[in-house]
């Protein structure tokens, strides 16, 4: 049994002080909630503020990147010990803004992945097609390139993948079930060839305009196992409407 998963990705959103008034009023919320796990990745700088409210609580911190390298002289980047050292448990791997905004390549994607998971930390590895390559149906050659490059030489195990269409972000044009499910479906096979059996253990989230309206038909397909969220994430009632998508 794949135990659903909601993960809120907040990109770069709230002040440490709107990371506390958010968590005060959703953490009780979700205090004994045990049928589906909650992540939630604030920005690097409320990390540990969030880490202290969050440390009795059923939900696990991540944060939304992380550089491959241990220390050293890398300006402005966040290393896995540091990510653990502040109180998180997993991280955000391969975000489409981080592919497409910031440049980073399949290679520098599969190094943060190994860097992680050497760590310990829970990884969201994040991949989609852009709405030219739907349009050209390249949909499952892309798919199939990240997941092979991105995870290439990392074992199945604390990885779950996040199919966010690069259309459907931030746009409102969620992807309909039935498409999300060919390919979370098509993801499956292709971590099926990779790791066998233990595929069906994998956890595959849809992400990209998920809303408290849309989330129960993406979870009733068999191959969705949870939803990363970033706008319906940024207010305790709509994240709490999210997390308890079966009531
Ligand atoms: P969205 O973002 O829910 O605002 O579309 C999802 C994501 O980018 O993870």
């Amino acid at each position: 049994m794949r135990k659903p998963l909601i993960a809120a990705n907040w990109k770069m959103n709230k002040t440490i002080a709107e990371t506390q008034a958010f968590l005060d009023a959703f953490l009780p919320v979700v205090a004994d909630v045990s049928d589906v796990e909650v992540i939630i990745a604030p920005p690097f700088t409320s990390l540990t503020a969030a880490a202290e409210k969050m440390k009795s609580s059923p939900a696990k911190l991540s944060a939304q990147n992380v550089f491959h390298e241990e220390k050293g002289a890398f300006t402005g980047e966040v290393s896995a010990a540091m990510l653990i050292d502040a109180g998180c448990e997993a991280v955000i791997i391969g975000h489409s803004e981080r592919r497409h905004i910031l440049k980073e390549t399949d290679e520098a994607i599969n190094k943060k992945i190994k860097a992680a998971r050497a760590h310990g930390l829970e990884v969201i590895f994040c991949v989609g097609e852009l709405l030219a390559e739907r349009e050209a149906g390249k949909t499952n050659e892309v798919l199939r390139t990240q997941i092979t490059a991105g995870l290439a030489g990392i074992p199945a195990e604390g990885i779950v993948v996040a199919y966010e269409p690069v259309w459907a972000i931030g746009t409102g044009k969620t992807a309909s079930p039935e498409t999300a499910q060919e390919a979370h479906a098509f993801i499956r096979s292709l971590l099926a060839e990779k790791y066998g059996n233990a595929a069906q253990q994998l956890r595959i989230l849809y992400g990209g305009s998920v809303t408290p309206e849309n989330i129960a038909g993406l979870m009733a397909c068999p191959d969705i196992d949870g939803a990363l969220v970033g706008g319906a994430s940024l207010k305790p009632e709509s994240f709490m409407q999210l997390v308890q998508f079966k009531r």
